[in-house]
């Protein structure tokens, strides 16, 4: 039997849980680095594409191996018609998150032979995944509302299509190009509670959709991706500048959380939330304003001024349904976009967990009786 080496860390506070090469953050400095490479880089030069490769398979792809890429996930969008007719079947009124979740455990069934320790099935395995999700989350979104999901069009890029396919329509430009730099931003964020998720599902050696349906589990919690949606019912609740201090003030008193706030590890405002904040003005200066951006910005205001001794800022889920949101997305869509990225995360520490796998089996401090009797049901008393 092991020893217990430190003591009980609730929500593993600064635990390490894996060494890991793919990402970084200084949390009081502003740096957030894949593979070394300061997020604000990758934002203005890169697509999401390059990232999830730099990100999957540790270095920049040359321009063969992202033609490679981009190719191979272009010809694998496609669902099969059996997984189009079982998302026919899921409520209307499911949570996408919950459809994306089935869909992505789901393949699983179909791509069933596990070769882990084969590099061809895991980089069939992440072209499949990379490609797939999209299309399962525009085709719920479509059949939902009672039409036959659009098939992707190869000659679009990843977000351009994945735009189209949900909105029927052919994007603009520039609201294509914002969606590809969320998606950058949103791709992996060290050991977040989803990656912390795929990695023990991953350290079974189960298959690949089986991590990636854990890990979207485990995103779509409000107090974790599940909070972009949440931030904009809030900003719709709060309605207008002039109620922000009042709302501030009232979950203050009732000790409720303020969606979009707050991080584990952030003590300054999250990098990620000041490009969000950016790409929103951005598409604001082609498209209007929105009336809640001004609501948002008064919130940052008032809870910055009350809770800025706690370094509590703007996280990564508060300027991005604002973005969405100007895109004529849905707001219950904004996890499985979120989800969308963080699959290239999720595949990078999939692969890492798999190359010295020791299965995640921690400990714990039992809190509990010992040597108590069975007692007949008969003579049990009413216990609260
Ligand atoms: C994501 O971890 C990641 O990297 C996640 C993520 C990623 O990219 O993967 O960045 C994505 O999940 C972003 C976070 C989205 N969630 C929210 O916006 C929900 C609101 N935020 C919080 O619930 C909270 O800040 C968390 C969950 C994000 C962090 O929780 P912690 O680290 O456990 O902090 P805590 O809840 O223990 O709070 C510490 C203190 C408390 O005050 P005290 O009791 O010490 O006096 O800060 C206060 C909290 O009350 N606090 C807040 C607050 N967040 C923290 N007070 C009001 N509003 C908030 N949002």
């Amino acid at each position: 039997m092991g020893t217990t080496i430190c003591e009980y860390q609730p929500g593993l506070a600064n635990v390490p849980a894996a060494e890991s090469g793919i990402s970084f953050i200084d949390g009081d400095n502003s740096i957030l680095e894949y593979r070394g490479i300061a997020i604000e880089e990758l934002a203005k030069k890169s697509t999401f594409l390059e990232t999830a490769y730099l990100l999957i398979w540790g270095h920049f792809p040359t321009k063969d191996e992202l033609d490679t890429f981009e190719n191979d996930i272009l010809h694998h969008r496609r669902i099969k018609y059996r997984i189009r007719d079982m998302m026919k079947c899921f409520p209307e009124s499911g949570h996408p998150m919950d459809a994306l979740q089935t869909s992505a455990a789901a393949l699983g069934l179909f791509y069933s032979r596990r070769a882990l320790d084969n590099p061809e099935y895991i980089r069939a395995a992440v072209v499949r995944l990379l490609a797939k999700i999209p299309t399962m989350v525009a085709a719920f979104h479509l059949m939902r509302k009672g039409n036959d999901p659009i098939q992707p069009n190869d000659d679009l890029d990843y977000a351009t299509n994945f735009l189209y396919m949900l909105t029927e329509r052919m994007p603009d430009p520039l609201a294509a190009r914002i969606l590809d730099v969320c998606l950058i931003l949103h791709a992996e964020h060290t050991m977040n509670a989803s990656t912390f998720s795929a990695r023990v599902t991953a350290s079974t050696l189960t298959d690949p959709y089986a991590v990636i349906a854990s890990a979207v589990g485990t995103l779509a919690g409000p107090l974790h991706g599940g909070a972009n949606e949440e931030v904009l019912l809030m900003l719709e609740e709060i309605g207008s500048v002039k109620n922000v201090a009042a709302y501030v003030d009232k979950c203050l008193a009732n000790k409720q959380k303020i969606m979009g706030f707050g991080h584990r590890v952030w003590r300054v405002k999250d990098p990620r939330a000041i490009l969000l904040q950016d790409l929103a003005k951005q598409l604001f200066e082609k498209t209007g304003h929105d009336e809640y951006y001004d609501v948002a910005v008064a919130l940052e205001e008032a809870v910055t001024e009350r809770l800025g001794e706690k370094k509590i800022y703007p996280n990564v889920d508060f300027y991005s349904g604002l973005v969405y949101r100007k895109m004529g997305i849905p707001s219950d869509l904004f996890t499985p976009i979120f989800a969308i990225a963080r699959v290239a995360g999720w595949l990078a520490h999939w692969k890492e967990q798999l190359v010295e796998n020791r299965i995640f089996r921690p400990t714990q401090i039992y809190t509990g009786n010992h040597n108590s009797p069975y007692i007949p049901i008969e003579e049990r008393e009413f216990t609260k």
